[in-house]
């Protein structure tokens, strides 16, 4: 009887005898310990994934206490994952930042918001002064707010005078936002998530939406009652989302290519192709058409390791569905040929005709909860508003809304997030600022990275929490305030404009990212020139209504309160280019030539496995938020290898072991080894969450040249038993 009680209260992780607690019926979850009933419901958004979940956040006493799916919302209809379902705990967490911190005599010291920011702002035009305008650099995040990205794009480039500005997006999804850029001549997922419910066929390329965006599971969801549908996975390794699948493809590494183009091969030769899109709404079908005659099921069976048999099922599911959908993410994006596959992901929709209607869609899934309004309100890639650098009427219209002469506005693009990094090392940039961002974490090739944060002159880092493994290297650490703190939208990966509302004030002196910007202009002496009688970001958000109207990201007719009251409004509504005409010179998609190149690293006798890297669903990116979160980090406190259990015989290792990732770069030490089927011979996969073994030590600084995005996915290591001595004991998180 006791352990069984003993058991229960190590179950629901609380004390039920002591007198903590007292218990109430609650409308929403029946009994529940009173302290958590909230007093009011805020509705907002998920502020983790690009899911973009509608959510309500109980408050009790100024205290975020609970947080439930709103069930009105058309993402989620009520449902929330784990991470989603805890996120109050994040709010009131130990490490949030409170406090303004510089750097004196080597030691990080509390001082006044006054003080933070008048250093910096002395700082950054004294290192401008002496090296010119593009020796700063600033990394963002698709964890602001648009109104806050937008606020931030204006106050690098036209009050601190860089180019040198992109965001963490960069390590995420340039090669989506390059790829279709590439095919349609503009950035802009064309589908939606109702597609995956209407689709005959969804075809998943390197996206394992159970770890990543839970919540998008239910959308593939075939059980009794629904109309049958096909899912066919493409992973390297049999994921949770290759568990779900009708088809699982195990290609290896970075032979989706092949397999794409051995796609496009059958489909022509079968005549599944659609004739009529294609004369009416492409170039280039006969090149490509040639190009494709050599990815014979043979060749393509040779390269992917696939059986022809499982290549030729695959095309003729995709040719012969009324509707097809193909959604990826990293597994694509995270490539040196990232923007390329994309691009021959874009053909395989366009020949078959599977894009701008219900159901057929190329959809890249982002990542970050507000990743796509980073990508519209652009000074990265592109100007506001999928505008062009390169295209004076595009300038001339901004510099009109902005009131400003229209040689402010940079006539091409800075420098990308990885290339930012080399300048420093080289020394070209002397002073960074990253905001709500852990690079130190999450950029490949840490050493070099390291090398960056140490040596330029002066590095502030804005952020939720600290210490962080990057803000530990900082000069100047702002407090800022967090999801659940501030107010504005997120835009999801379909273009879903949700609203994001504030329900607790931030902790201690930490304040929302907007006002610091506001505050930064001040000093800067461009707020009345850059943010005329702005006083919260509402003023931003009628400034960016002005900025995207007429664009194909036209946020003009959707006003906060009517986001809110809808749940969430879609720009461009359930898919683009219904009418084939795209926004390239002559209307046309083009159709890309692709050819799979094998990549850089490949295994050899020294280092014979291969390295993959993901997530798991219980964290978020670096763990900064779901490190604070016990519930989470008590399930997966530590990160992992997978390997095959023929590898690890060969090696006479056994389940348990702790070994050692050692690349040409780098080393990572006591890794708990799993030994599973779920990756193939040769193989080894770590999760990239963990600053305390960080896959980055290990992982490849090569970016893919269009969209300078990391080859995160593959390079090559050898496995190691963790000798004693380089054991991290005790624990912790
Ligand atoms: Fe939040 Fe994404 Fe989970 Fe939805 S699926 S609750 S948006 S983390
Ligand atoms: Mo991404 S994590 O969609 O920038």
């Amino acid at each position: 009887m006791s352990s069984l009680f003993t058991r229960f209260k190590r179950l629901v992780g609380i004390d039920i005898r002591s007198d903590k607690y007292t218990y109430a019926k609650d409308p929403d979850f029946g009994y529940t310990a009173t302290s958590r009933i909230p007093e009011k419901w805020v509705k907002t958004t998920c502020g983790y994934c690009s899911v973009g979940c509608g959510m309500l956040l109980g408050v009790r006493d100024h205290k975020a206490v609970a947080v439930r799916g709103n069930p009105d919302h058309p993402v989620n209809r009520g449902k929330l994952c784990p991470k989603g379902l805890s996120e109050h705990h994040i709010l009131a967490a130990p490490g949030r930042a409170k406090q303004p911190l510089l750097r004196k005599n080597g030691v990080l010291t509390s001082v006044s918001w006054d003080e933070a920011l008048d250093t910096m702002v002395e700082r950054f035009r004294d290192i401008q002064k002496r090296h010119g305008n593009d020796s700063l650099g600033v990394v963002g995040t698709g964890q602001l707010l648009t109104e806050e990205f937008y606020t931030l794009g204006k106050l690098v480039q036209l009050g601190l005078r860089t180019r040198n500005h992109d965001g963490n997006t960069t390590l995420c999804m340039a090669s989506a936002v390059s790829g279709y850029k590439l095919s349609f001549g503009s950035d802009g997922p064309p589908g939606s998530y109702a597609d995956m419910e209407s689709a005959d066929v969804i075809l998943l390329i390197g996206a394992n939406i159970a770890d990543n965006h839970p919540i998008l599971c239910h959308r593939v969801d075939r059980g009794p009652g629904t109309k049958p549908r096909r899912l066919i996975v493409v992973d390297p390794r049999v994921t949770k989302t290759a568990m779900m699948a009708d088809l699982h493809l195990p290609v290896k590494p970075r032979s989706d290519i092949a397999l794409i183009n051995g796609i496009a091969h059958i489909l022509i030769r079968e005549g599944l192709i659609n004739y009529d899109y294609i004369e009416q709404h492409t170039n280039g079908f006969e090149e490509f058409a040639n190009f494709v005659s050599a990815f014979t099921p043979t060749h393509v069976a040779l390269i992917t390791g696939l059986t022809e048999t499982q290549i030729t099922e695959t095309a003729l599911l995709y040719g012969r569905a009324k509707s097809a959908f193909i959604g990826w993410t990293m597994g694509v994006n995270h490539s040196t040929q990232g923007a390329v596959t994309v691009a021959a992901i874009n053909n395989l929709a366009l020949i078959t005709g599977n894009i701008g209607r219900t159901g057929a869609a190329p959809f890249s899934i982002t990542g970050q909860c507000n990743a796509m309004g980073t990508r519209e309100a652009g000074f990265t890639s592109s100007l506001p508003g999928y505008r062009k650098f390169d295209n004076p009427q595009d300038r001339e219209a901004l510099a009109r809304i902005w009131n400003i002469p229209v040689d402010r506005i940079p006539t091409a693009r800075g420098l990308a997030y990885p290339d930012i990094i080399e300048a420093a090392v080289q020394g070209k940039i002397k002073a960074l600022w990253f905001i709500a961002t852990n690079p130190a974490v999450s950029f490949p090739n840490y050493k070099l990275l390291e090398q960056a944060l140490r040596s330029v002159e002066f590095l502030v880092v804005q952020d939720g929490f600290h210490p962080t493994s990057t803000s530990e290297f900082a000069h100047l650490v702002l407090p800022a305030a967090i999801w659940g703190e501030k107010e504005g939208t997120y835009t999801n990966s379909e273009r879903r404009i949700s609203k994001a509302n504030p329900a607790v004030p931030p902790p201690g002196e930490a304040r929302p990212d907007f006002d610091i910007f506001l505050d930064i202009a001040d000093r800067l002496g461009v707020k009345a020139e850059l943010y005329p009688n702005w006083t919260s970001p509402h003023d931003a958000y009628q400034e960016w209504q002005r900025v995207s109207a007429g664009r194909m990201c036209d946020y003009s007719n959707f006003s906060w309160q009517q986001i809110d009251d809808a749940n969430g409004l879609q720009w461009g509504g359930e898919s683009l280019y219904r009418d084939g005409i795209f926004p390239t010179t002559d209307g046309r998609a083009i159709l890309h030539n692709v050819p799979c190149d094998p990549f850089k690293e490949q295994p050899d006798a020294e280092f014979s496995f291969i390295l993959n890297t993901g997530r798991t669903v219980e964290h978020w990116h670096t763990r900064t938020k779901t490190a604070e979160v016990d519930l989470l980090n008590n399930m997966v406190p530590n990160a992992w290898l997978e390997m095959n259990p023929l590898d690890a015989a060969n090696l006479e290792l056994k389940p348990h072991d702790r070994v050692t990732v050692r690349s040409r770069r780098g080393a990572v030490a006591d890794l708990e080894l799993r030994i599973t089927g779920i990756v193939a011979p040769g193989q080894v996969f770590m999760p990239f969450h963990f600053a305390e073994t960080n896959s980055n030590i290990v992982t490849l600084g090569d970016f893919d040249p269009i969209s300078r995005e990391p080859n995160f996915k593959q390079c090559a290591v050898r496995i190691e038993r963790t000798p004693m001595r380089d054991r991290r004991s005790p624990r912790r998180k």
